[in-house]
């Protein structure tokens, strides 16, 4: 979710009667504004070594707090504040028992060995390679 996320164009915000200071510049009101999360989670500043698919840098054990807590601070994937999806702890609990599920109950494999192709259509859509998933044989009684 931080390498491959949802959205990867801006996450529009209108600034408020009164402009708003940003990034030490005055942004007058009604001006449209907006972060791409694609860009801020792979900041390297905040996700050292950011391409690279790596859990582990979430665990704290052994980690520098601040930049821990900088990285969850920074998790943009359902947006943030007043807007911030409202489907999100419903998505958390399904993507945490769908996915161990999936792989409880299927072998997976990448089709070939075509180039990951990723399309921005503000969502962005995987659309290469195929995933291949084969039903496991069950073992025991089940
Ligand atoms: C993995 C699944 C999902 C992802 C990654 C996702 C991501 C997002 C993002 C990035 C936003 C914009 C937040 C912002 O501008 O700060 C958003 C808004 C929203 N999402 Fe989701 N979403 C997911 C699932 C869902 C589900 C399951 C629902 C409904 C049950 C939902 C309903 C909404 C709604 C209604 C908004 C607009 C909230 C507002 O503007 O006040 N989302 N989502």
């Amino acid at each position: 979710m931080r390498l491959y996320l949802s959205v990867g164009l801006l996450l529009e915000r209108h600034v408020p009667a009164g402009g708003a200071v940003i990034c030490g510049k005055h942004i007058p009101e009604g001006t449209i504004v907006g972060v791409n999360p694609w860009v801020t989670q792979h900041d390297p500043e905040v996700f050292p070594n950011p391409e690279v698919f790596e859990p582990e840098r979430w665990l704290a054990t052994g980690k520098n707090k601040e930049q821990l807590a900088m990285m969850e601070r920074s998790f943009f994937s359902f947006g943030a504040g007043s807007r911030v999806c409202i489907g999100k702890n419903i998505s958390l609990i399904e993507i945490r028992k769908i996915i161990p599920q999936l792989l409880r109950d299927f072998d997976m494999s990448i089709e070939g060995d075509k180039e990951w192709i990723v399309k921005n259509v503000w969502f962005t859509q995987q659309q290469m390679p195929l995933c291949v998933l084969k039903r496991r044989k069950r073992h025991g009684t089940g």
